[in-house]
């Protein structure tokens, strides 16, 4: 079993504070932040976490989510690590210029020394997606969009050509892309320099134009190897991409019955693609979970923490809707309870956790559980003393010892890496 925690990551303030405005402008509120987050990922490193994910918002001035940019995120958490993988969950495709997001993935990859691990997001904030991405004609995938279909339409479009230009960009020296949005290199660049012919031979053509790019530094990984995650929540388009592409779906429902069924689409897709996996696995599960002394505890602290996020700012662009059971009519509660009751947060003293987490390990045949942390609202200390149960007790309880993916970097690299020299 892998754990890989999805960490906003919101301000270091208390649900008061931040009903008080602004908190994510507030410098003691991110310096507090800063701090927690730092606590949380040291121990998530020594109890065995296979990786951290850093979400991708903008704007955030109420400060549930002020995560601006998860590559440079994982940078800092990489300078006070030494095996944790550092990934995002996710870069936000269709509105993030792609050669750019390569570049900057490449060079995480190199600082950390081989622990970058890529996730890319589709995107649903409308101020955010439209407003950055607004060059690019991105539209933000929201169910509730009244031009949902054209938007989504040109969203996923965005996404698959920047991830297909991401790839040309790690799984070539040099490459050129000429698809629907973006001409790499343009026509018409004069880039004769005797340098580059020399020494990028191939980037320029006999006569003298530029035919091709690069990027500097490639990746340290072998780009074949590097893990590549894409959250998902509702499209089969987007489950059946994945399977396809050999990428990894974290899947956000807790509804076994909606679950089991994103795990057969991905099957199905990923046989017809040629990857022969066993059910249920190259996906990853989106979970709260909270471990304490008592149920009512951890109820209490789930419930300060992920749960003062999702019913004050999520449940607005339709997270309940994942609570959906098939067939149900009418308004899912926007409660703490309800999160809990209907499966997504695992909360609850270590027998209770070590029933559910069994179960659903049995039912979903996983391997790969991204527990989302609500560090920010909830008290750090409460957090790390549960993360602390879940692995310790927990785990040992139902038989699970935690893995870890080993990366593999690119056979041409020999030498020390720029830290163990
Ligand atoms: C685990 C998880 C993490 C997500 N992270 C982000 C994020 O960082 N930024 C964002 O705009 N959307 C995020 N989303 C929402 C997705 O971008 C997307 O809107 C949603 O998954 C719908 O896409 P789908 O129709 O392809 O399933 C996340 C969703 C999940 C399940």
């Amino acid at each position: 079993m892998r754990l890989g925690s999805f960490i906003l990551p919101s301000a270091g303030a208390t649900p008061e504070q931040f009903e008080q405005g602004f908190a994510g402008q507030n410098p003691i509120y991110y310096q507090k932040g800063l701090r927690d987050a730092g606590r949380l990922i040291q121990q998530l490193e020594d109890l065995g976490f296979d990786f951290i994910a850093f979400s991708e918002h903008h704007f955030h001035v109420e400060g549930l989510e002020i995560s601006n940019n998860p590559v440079l995120l994982g940078t800092w958490a990489a300078m006070q690590t030494k095996r944790i993988r550092l990934g995002q969950m996710g870069s936000v495709l269709p509105a993030r210029n792609p050669i750019l997001l390569a570049e900057d993935l490449a060079m995480l990859d190199h600082f950390s020394e081989g622990r970058m691990m890529a996730g890319f997001a589709r995107g649903y904030q409308s101020r955010h997606v439209a407003t950055i991405g607004q060059n690019m004609n991105a539209f933000p995938t929201t169910a509730t969009d009244p031009e949902f279909e054209e938007h989504d339409r040109i969203n996923r479009e965005l996404f698959t050509e920047h991830y297909t230009i991401i790839r040309k960009a790690w799984d070539n020296s040099l490459f050129s892309h000429h698809g629907e949005h973006w001409q790499i290199p343009p026509e018409g660049i004069k880039w004769d320099h005797p340098a580059t012919m020399h020494m990028a031979p191939g980037m320029v053509g006999n006569d003298g134009m530029l035919k091709q790019v690069g990027i500097a530094p490639q990746t340290l990984q072998d780009p074949s190897t590097i893990e590549v995650f894409t959250p998902f929540t509702m499209s089969e388009d987007t489950i059946k991409w994945a399977a396809g592409e050999g990428v990894i779906p974290v899947i956000f429902t807790p509804i076994e019955e909606i679950a089991k069924g994103c795990l057969n689409l991905y099957h199905q897709a990923a046989q017809a693609a040629g990857r022969d996996i066993p059910w249920g696995r190259g996906v990853g599960h989106f979970r709260d979970i909270v471990v304490a002394d008592t149920d009512q505890e951890a109820f209490d602290i789930a419930a300060s923490g992920m749960g003062y996020i999702w019913n004050r700012w999520h449940h607005w662009f339709g997270f309940n809707e994942a609570l959906r059971y098939p067939g149900e009519t009418g308004k899912i509660p926007n409660t703490h309870e309800t999160i809990r009751e209907r499966g997504y947060a695992l909360c609850g003293s270590v027998d209770t956790v070590a029933r559910k987490l069994e179960h659903m390990i049995e039912t979903l045949n996983t391997d790969l559980i991204v527990p989302w942390m609500g560090l920010g609202p909830a008290s750090i200390d409460k957090l790390l003393k549960s993360n602390e149960l879940l692995v310790e007790k927990v785990l040992p309880k139902i038989g699970i010892e935690l893995k870890q993916f080993k990366p593999t970097l690119r056979k041409e690299f020999q030498g020390d890496l720029w830290r163990s020299a």
